[in-house]
């Protein structure tokens, strides 16, 4: 879709925060084979593979950008350009993790039941979504798409909600899992400089947008957009900008 590392790691601390979170969630473990589904620059891939030294890890991401970004430091990680919705182990795995990449991918339903079905026995699967698309961020993004300077230009360009709701995601983990445990966190992030949300959604939630626009359209629909967003996130008196967001955490284990 044609991420940009360095735009996505300009938020890099607020950004790794719920991964690490995640990590620091998972119930003891001695894994042989992981993977990270939708590793990005592979930060988190590389922690998991210092944090359990004798696993095999993959890390999985079908953007180029990102994973070049990701092999660059030198880890023992295998990095494989692929579709995380495509995925399949030659063997069942013993930690299956993704971090704020699968609400990318459509059918859910199908999609867990297929993941946790490839857990190896006592396997987790560790996974963390966003699920704020009725935050400011995302609702003024969908009222400015639907205007009619942009909508026939952007028809179906923000169509990735994909991600359930808590108790959807229990039901279909329960039948394979004997422990499903989901919360969710509301990260209050605390973005310093101009229109930090906007640059924010440049590096995920705008990507499709920007697709779809040539340059000059492009410019014009980040413009009116910022502008939305500095209403709905005004700036604190020492220039702060705080943005909440929730996430949706889910850890599984067979
Ligand atoms: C928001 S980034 C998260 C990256 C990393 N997991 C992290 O926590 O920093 C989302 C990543 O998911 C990847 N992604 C999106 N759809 C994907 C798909 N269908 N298959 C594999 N990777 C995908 C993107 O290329 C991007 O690198």
């Amino acid at each position: 879709m044609g991420w940009n590392p360095d735009q996505y790691e300009l938020f890099r601390a607020a950004r790794e925060r719920p991964g690490q979170d995640l990590i620091r969630a998972l119930p003891p473990l001695a894994p042989e084979r992981i993977v990270d589904l939708g590793c990005g620059t592979g930060y988190l891939t590389r922690q998991l593979a210092d944090n359990y030294p004798h696993a095999r890890v993959i890390g999985v991401d079908n953007d180029r950008a990102m994973l070049a970004k990701a092999a660059h430091e030198p880890s023992g990680v295998v990095w494989e350009l692929g579709d995380a919705a495509q995925w399949r182990p030659e063997r069942p795995m013993d930690l299956i993790f993704s971090n704020a990449a699968l609400h990318w991918l459509p059918r859910h339903g199908a999609l867990f039941g297929h993941l946790a079905g490839a857990l190896a026995a006592d396997g987790v699967l560790a996974i963390q979504m966003p699920r704020n698309f009725d935050a400011p961020s995302h609702r003024l993004l969908r009222d400015l798409a639907g205007e009619p300077e942009w909508e026939e230009a952007l028809h179906g360009a923000l169509d990735h909600e994909n991600v359930l709701t808590p108790d959807a995601y229990w039901r279909v983990l329960r039948p394979y899992c004997r422990t499903v445990e989901i919360w969710e966190t509301e990260y209050l992030h605390a973005l310093p400089g101009p229109d930090p949300v906007l640059e924010w959604v440049k590096g995920t939630t705008l990507l499709p947008v920007m697709l779809r626009l040539d340059e000059d359209a492009a410019a014009r629909f980040r413009d009116a957009y910022a502008q939305s967003l500095r209403h709905a996130y005004p700036a604190e008196t020492d220039g702060t900008t705080l943005f909440p967001f929730r996430r949706l955490f889910i850890i599984a284990q067979k």
